[in-house]
C-alpha cells in the first residue's frame, strides 16, 4: 500500500510502500478515504512537540474510510461499510484505568508503548489496521463527502467533554477558544446539544463575528484583552443569566489567567471541563480559590478524548440533522500531497476548517 512515513523527527514526509495490514482476530483492516491533518502536525513531526510517537511510522489520528476485512469476531461490521475510525485505542488488560494511545499519533505515557508498537501506524496511508471496537459505521455515505466527516474528530473532542460535565439543553455555556479548531467545534455541539446560549470567546473578533454568522444570536461573542477582571465581565454581561458550564480549549500558548477569566464567572453548582493545553509550555498553574469552589459547589473536570459511545451518539447527531457537516470548510490533498496538506493546515488553521488527506485518489 502506498503510505506518508515519518521516518525520522525533523524530515519531511516520505511518500512509500509497505506491505499491506495483516488481520488478526479482534481486529478490522479499513481503506482509508478521508484522514484529517492537524494544524499543529508540523510541530509534531519536527519533534517540537515531544509526542511519544516512534519513526518511522504512518502518522494520521484516524479517519474515514470503508471496511476492507473484519476479524472472525466482528459480529456487525461487513466490508464495504463507510466507517469512522477512532484513534484513541484503549488497551484491552484493564478495564478501569487503560493505558491508550492515539494511533498513529501519540502514546499517553510510556506504559502505553506496547500499544503504539502493535497498532503503530495511523491514517496517512491507503489502508490502516485498527481494533474492532474503534471502528464505527456512519452509514452509507458520498465517497464525495468523506473528507467532510473528518468533521467528526473535531467534533467529538468537545462532545467528550460535555457528556463529561452533563450540559443540559436550556444552560448556558461558555467555550473558552471557541475560534480555534475544537473550539469552533465545541460550540456547534453545545447548540447541538440544546445549550441555551454559549458565550464564545476568542482574541479575534472577526473569526468571532463569523461563528455568530454561522450558527446565529445563541452564540455570543466575548472578545478577550487579556485583563482577567475586564474579559469576565465581559464574559458574564454576555451571558445574560446564570453560566452554568465552562469548556476550556485554550492552547498551550494561552496562560492561566485566561482561563480563570471563565472559570470564576461560573454560577454556584457550576461544573468546568478543562481539555486544552495550558500549562505545558510551563509558567503560572491554575489557581483556583479553594473556599469559593467550597461554597459554592463547583465541579472541575479534566477530560481527555471521548468515550467508545460518544462516536455512536455524535454519528446519530449528524444523521439526525441535528449537526450540520456542511458548516465546515474543507480543503482536500492527495496523499502524494502529505506535506503540502501539512504546511496548508497550518496556515489555514481556525474555526470550522479542515484540511484532509484524501488516500482514495
Ligand atoms: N483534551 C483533549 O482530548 C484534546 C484533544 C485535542 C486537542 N486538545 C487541545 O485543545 C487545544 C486547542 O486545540 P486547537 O487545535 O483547537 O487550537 P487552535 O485551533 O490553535 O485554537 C486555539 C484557540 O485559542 C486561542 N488562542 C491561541 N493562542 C492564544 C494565546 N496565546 N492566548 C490566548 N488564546 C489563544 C485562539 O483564538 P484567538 O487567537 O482568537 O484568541 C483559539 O480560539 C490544544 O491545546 C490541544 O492540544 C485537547
Amino acid at each position: 500500500m502506498k503510505a506518508a512515513v515519518l521516518n525520522a523527527f525533523g524530515t519531511p514526509l516520505a511518500i512509500e510502500t509497505l506491505p499491506d495490514p495483516v488481520l488478526g482476530t479482534g481486529e478490522i483492516i479499513v481503506d482509508v478515504a478521508a484522514a484529517g491533518v492537524a494544524n499543529y502536525a508540523g510541530g509534531v513531526f519536527s519533534g517540537a512537540r515531544n509526542y511519544l510517537l516512534e519513526p518511522p511510522v504512518v502518522p494520521g489520528p484516524g479517519g474515514i474510510g470503508r471496511v476492507r476485512a473484519t476479524g472472525p469476531d466482528a459480529t456487525k461490521l461487513a466490508v464495504g461499510d463507510w466507517v469512522f475510525c477512532d484513534p484513541t485505542i484503549r488497551a484491552r488488560d484493564d478495564a478501569i484505568n487503560p493505558d491508550m494511545i492515539l494511533q498513529g499519533w501519540t502514546a499517553v505515557s510510556a506504559a502505553s508503548l506496547p500499544l503504539h508498537r502493535f497498532y503503530h501506524h495511523g491514517s496517512f496511508a491507503e489502508q490502516m489496521l485498527l481494533p474492532t471496537e474503534n471502528v464505527t459505521p456512519i452509514g452509507q455515505i458520498d465517497a464525495a463527502d468523506a473528507g467532510r466527516w473528518c468533521a467528526l474528530s473535531s467534533l467529538l473532542v468537545p462532545f467528550g467533554g460535555l457528556l463529561a460535565i452533563d450540559l443540559r439543553a436550556g444552560e448556558t455555556l461558555v467555550v473558552n477558544g471557541a475560534t480555534g479548531g475544537f473550539g469552533s467545534a465545541g460550540a456547534a455541539v453545545a447548540l447541538a446539544m440544546g445549550a441555551a446560549r454559549v458565550v464564545a470567546t476568542g482574541r479575534n473578533g472577526r473569526a468571532l463575528d463569523d461563528l455568530v454568522r454561522r450558527f446565529g444570536a445563541r452564540v455570543q461573542p466575548a472578545q478577550m484583552t487579556g485583563v482577567e477582571a475586564d474579559d469576565r465581565r465581559r464574559i458574564i454581561e454576555l451571558a445574560g443569566g446564570p453560566i452554568d458550564c465552562v469548556l476550556d480549549l485554550l492552547p498551550r500558548e494561552a496562560n492561566a489567567s485566561q482561563v480563570l477569566a471563565a472559570v470564576l464567572a461560573v454560577c454556584p453548582g457550576g461544573r468546568v471541563v478543562l481539555m486544552g493545553g495550558v500549562g505545558r509550555q510551563g509558567g503560572t498553574d491554575l489557581a483556583l480559590p479553594y473556599p469559593w469552589l467550597m461554597r459554592n459547589d463547583i465541579t472541575i473536570r479534566g477530560k481527555w478524548m471521548y468515550a467508545r459511545e460518544a462516536v455512536t451518539r455524535m454519528v446519530r447527531l449528524v444523521r439526525a440533522g441535528i449537526i450540520d457537516l456542511g458548516k465546515f470548510d474543507v480543503t482536500e490533498f492527495a496523499l502524494d500531497d502529505a506535506n503540502e496538506a501539512v504546511a496548508h493546515a497550518a496556515a489555514n488553521a481556525g474555526p470550522l476548517r479542515l484540511t484532509v488527506l484524501r488516500p482514495d485518489r
